[in-house]
């Protein structure tokens, strides 16, 4: 576990790109925080790592739920905040998001605790002032305990 704090949004989009450079096809980070925490914001600095070009085309997907961004690899941003009924949930067929070969990101990740795979990063972002924000990176699974302890 490792707790970065943040003074400005680039900070943490600098924080998001060091972390997206790490990431490979496959992974999955969990993202946890109130709104405005900064979960698009550190996803903008994720994908941008992840070989996204234009970190600006990230915006919160809140109304279509999964967006796609090209790098790398594929980078997949779900925002799961408006979805509140599981049938809803598994309507999205998030299984092939999440168990597959891109880097998925979701935002309101506590809301589907049950559908992350044992190994993922949890990302929580807490606001500690109007430009401060306390980062919690909790590794689930060894490659995200060496990815975390090499940032
Ligand atoms: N240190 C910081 N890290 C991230 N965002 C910050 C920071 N300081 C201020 N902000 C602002 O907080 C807001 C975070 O919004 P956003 O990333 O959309 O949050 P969320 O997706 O969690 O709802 C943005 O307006 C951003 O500019
Ligand atoms: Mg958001």
């Amino acid at each position: 576990m490792k707790i970065i704090k943040t003074k400005s949004p680039a900070e943490t989009i600098a924080l998001g790109k060091r972390i997206g450079r790490l990431a490979g096809p496959g992974d999955v980070i969990a993202l946890i925080g109130d709104l405005g925490s900064g979960k698009t914001t550190i996803t903008k600095g994720l994908a941008s790592g992840a070989g996204v070009e234009n970190k600006n085309s990230v915006l919160s997907p809140s109304f279509v739920l999964i967006k796609e961004y090209h790098g790398r690899m594929p980078v997949y941003h779900m925002d799961i905040y408006r979805l509140d009924e599981r049938s809803a949930i598994d309507s999205l067929g998030y299984e092939e998001y999440i168990y597959g070969n891109g880097l998925a990101i979701i935002e309101w990740a506590d809301k589907v605790k049950d559908i992350l795979p044992p190994a993922f990063l949890k990302v929580e972002l807490e606001v500690a002032g109007k430009d401060k924000r306390i980062i919690k990176l909790v590794p689930h699974g060894e490659r995200f305990k060496k990815i975390v302890n090499h940032l």
